[in-house]
């Protein structure tokens, strides 16, 4: 497939394992995946004022944050009864301490916004216990009617969350024991890899399933399998992401070099428009 073919591919859908459609955008870059991604979560705000967010850190969702920042500043959407939910965070990090996912979160999107912080959810892994730290935030999540948009970024293994490769699939929030893949692919944002935190919480794959609209986001060519495993071959827990394939309402939004795979094995992609 040549370039012009590829930039052509802007919007692609796939029948999965189960029969059901999943939706491909192929954006030119980085800038246009965080561009189409925002519009989804405008869209569902706009639609259900009091929506509740599932949300992402790492680098991924960062341009999506960037442009509900600048939009909401415009005007649109408004956050002030929206409610938010993280996926994960480190075990013993604290909320101030700028490596956790809380601090990012404050950092890359809430405090720039008119959300209410009260509205915002982020596990909290410095509790004393966290057994009871998963058990409630699951609970917390249901009591808040559920999921309204799930948005999801890959790891380089097909991790989702910090749900990393197993031999099951867990059903609800839980603690869970880093890769060292996951580990080295985020010592960026600590300096050394001793500083890595060993463990997390993450939201099972069953609690990002219960979302109502999936929106996994993607770029680099580093990704570029993990979104083929995921999508264009067999569903396993060796990689988690692969069992969106049972979802109904999933939208991948990534750019031409995250989907440079699926487009050169010519898989059964687009032949569904
Ligand atoms: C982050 C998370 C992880 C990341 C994944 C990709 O909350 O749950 O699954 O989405 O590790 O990270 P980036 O976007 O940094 O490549």
């Amino acid at each position: 497939m040549n370039l012009a073919e590829l930039i052509s591919v802007t919007f692609g859908l796939s029948r999965n394992k189960a029969g059901i459609m999943i939706k491909f955008v192929v954006t030119k870059d980085f800038k246009d995946m965080s561009e189409k991604a925002a519009m989804l979560f405008l869209k569902q705000i706009n639609m259900k004022d009091n929506s509740l967010l599932g949300l992402a850190t790492g680098s991924s969702p960062l341009g999506v944050y960037k442009n509900l920042i600048d939009w909401n500043k415009a005007g649109l959407p408004d956050f002030s009864a929206v409610k938010t939910v993280s996926l994960d965070e480190y075990v013993g990090l604290e909320a101030a301490d700028p490596a956790s996912y809380r601090y990012f979160m404050n950092d890359n999107l809430f405090n720039h916004i008119n959300i209410k912080k009260g509205n915002t959810h982020v596990p909290n892994a410095a509790s004393k216990d966290i057994a009871k730290e998963t058990s409630e935030y699951e609970k917390r999540i249901e009591m808040m009617g559920g999921i309204d948009i799930q948005l999801l970024g890959i790891g380089r293994n097909g991790h989702i969350g910090f749900n990393e490769p197993c031999d099951f699939f867990e059903r609800a929030t839980h603690l869970v024991k880093l890769t060292e893949d996951t580990r080295q692919a985020n010592e960026r944002f600590f300096g050394t890899i001793e500083d890595v935190p060993k463990e997390a919480i993450t939201m099972g794959i069953g609690t990002i399933m219960r979302a109502r609209k999936i929106v996994l986001v993607s770029y680099g060519e580093n990704k570029a399998d993990a979104i083929y495993q995921s999508f264009f071959n067999n569903t396993s827990p060796m990689v988690p992401a692969s069992i969106l394939q049972y979802h109904a309402d999933v939208t991948v939004v990534a750019d031409k070099a995250a989907m440079s795979r699926v487009l050169a094995e010519n898989v059964s992609f687009n032949d569904q428009i």
